[in-house]
């Protein structure tokens, strides 16, 4: 083996060391904002960790599929809500804007977009009854900041 090889080699374990080393750190790194990925978060409080899981509503796992299937018969082009405001095309990016336009940070419950599924004032009628499953997870996507 030449020298030179060896010298390689030497840098190719330094830069492998360096690695793991940086791994190591990074949990440390992410404790520190007391947020993990999981979207739970850890409040420590005089010795005493408390683990609050929130469970993050998915716009493009729950909610938009859950508007697709109740909604989407009507609410489409061509089909009876075709000229109301709430017309979905089939694309969950596309259709964001129009279901955020719908949906009041500020009043989650009572964001048009549930008003009308629970038949308040709506053609459609009842779609989603107040406190059905559908009805929270919808709530809680508006509550956690419409992420698209
Ligand atoms: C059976 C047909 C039908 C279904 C199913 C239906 N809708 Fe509707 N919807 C209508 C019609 C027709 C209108 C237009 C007249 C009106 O405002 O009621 C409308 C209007 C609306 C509007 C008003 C849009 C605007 O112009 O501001 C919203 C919001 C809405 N619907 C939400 C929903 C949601 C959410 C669902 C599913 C959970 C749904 N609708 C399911 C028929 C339907």
């Amino acid at each position: 083996m030449t020298s030179s090889c060896r010298a390689m080699l030497v840098l190719v374990a330094l830069a492998a060391a360096g690695c793991a080393d940086f791994e190591r750190g990074s949990p440390a790194m992410r404790d520190s904002t007391n947020a993990t990925q999981d979207g739970s978060v850890r409040a420590e409080d005089a010795g005493v960790t408390v683990d609050v899981s929130i469970e993050r509503v998915s716009y493009t796992g729950q909610v938009y599929p859950l508007l697709l299937s109740l909604c989407r018969d009507c609410h489409r082009m061509g089909g009876e809500a075709t000229t109301s405001g709430f017309v979905l095309g089939g694309d969950s990016l596309a259709d964001y804007p129009t279901i955020a336009r719908l949906s009041s940070s500020t009043r989650p419950a009572e964001s048009r977009l549930l008003a009308k599924a629970t038949g308040q004032g709506h053609q459609g009628g009842v779609v989603i009854s107040a406190g059905a499953d559908a009805f929270e997870i919808i709530v809680q996507w508006v509550q956690q900041g419409l992420r698209p």
